[in-house]
């Protein structure tokens, strides 16, 4: 088994002309935490995209496992294990976190998307679903409306159902965006603690979770990769530094 899981090769995405991401080559390895960093407008997000198969790229290829992923949809890559955190827009809102979870759990068996579901059938999921909610430390809240928690924990949810695929790799698009400091910190150790047998790239501005979390971390800037490694090695990288001053992160 190779020790990457997820491979770019001159990723590429232009729009309308203008080159968004341009010539990336990515490597994740299997059981790390990888960050893609990089000033704003540096491309992250399309490049989440692409991965992810949110967008197709107009150049490059995708290897996941060994196999090209290039022209894969991102429901079937979700079946091959590589699955992306949901938006919270897909908690339903009025559902109970356990709700919220067993429909997920549901989802992966392959069975239809059906809220008319006899209870009777839905409690068969009840029991994993309640160790994923452990899992995410929501265990007191198990009974709470979505809509109820907190935005942290809303979030804790969220990646709660993305754990309910079952997934190898996880990709999470800013876990920390809008979140309090107390919220950041619960998601930075629930990141840390479902780490251990997954691999996971995210996309995160706040570059203290960064250091926190990564094994590796990618910086992009203006579309290319402009620097790899670890937390001290990229973060005293004069061109990092310049990227960032030049963007207005200074
Ligand atoms: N659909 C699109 N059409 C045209 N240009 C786009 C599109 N999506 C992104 N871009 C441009 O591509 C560049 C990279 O955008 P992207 O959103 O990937 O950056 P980012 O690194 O995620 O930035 P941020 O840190 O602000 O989230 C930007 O200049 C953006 O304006
Ligand atoms: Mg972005």
């Amino acid at each position: 088994m190779s020790d990457v899981i997820l491979a770019a090769e001159n990723l590429t995405k232009e729009f309308k002309g203008f080159v968004a991401v341009d010539g990336v080559n990515l490597r994740v390895r299997r059981g790390q935490i990888h960050a893609l960093i990089g000033p704003n407008g540096a491309g992250k997000t399309t490049c989440f995209n692409l991965l992810t198969k949110f967008l197709p790229p107009t150049r490059g290829t995708i290897t996941y496992d060994g196999k090209d992923i290039t022209a894969m949809s991102s429901a079937d890559i979700a079946r091959l294990g590589l699955v992306r955190s949901f938006q919270i827009s897909a908690v339903f809102p009025h559902l109970t976190a356990l709700e919220n979870v067993r429909i997920a759990l549901q989802r992966r068996r392959g069975d239809s998307f059906d809220f008319w579901r006899s209870q009777k059938i839905l409690s068969r999921f009840d029991e994993e679903a309640r160790g994923l909610l452990a899992e995410v430390g929501l265990s007191e809240f198990t009974n709470t409306a979505a809509s109820e928690l907190s935005y942290g924990r809303k979030r804790a949810l969220e990646i709660a159902t993305t754990l309910a695929l079952n997934p190898e790799m996880l990709l999470l698009d800013e876990p920390m965006a809008g979140m309090a400091q107390a919220d950041v910190e619960r998601i930075t150790a629930l990141i840390k603690r479902i780490s251990a047998n997954r691999t996971i790239l995210m996309v995160e501005h706040n570059l203290s979770v960064v250091a926190t979390l990564s094994n590796t971390i990618t910086v992009l800037a203006r579309g290319k990769v402009l620097a790899e490694g670890d937390y001290a090695t990229v973060s005293q990288d004069p061109r990092v530094v310049e990227a960032y001053i030049g963007a207005g992160h200074g």
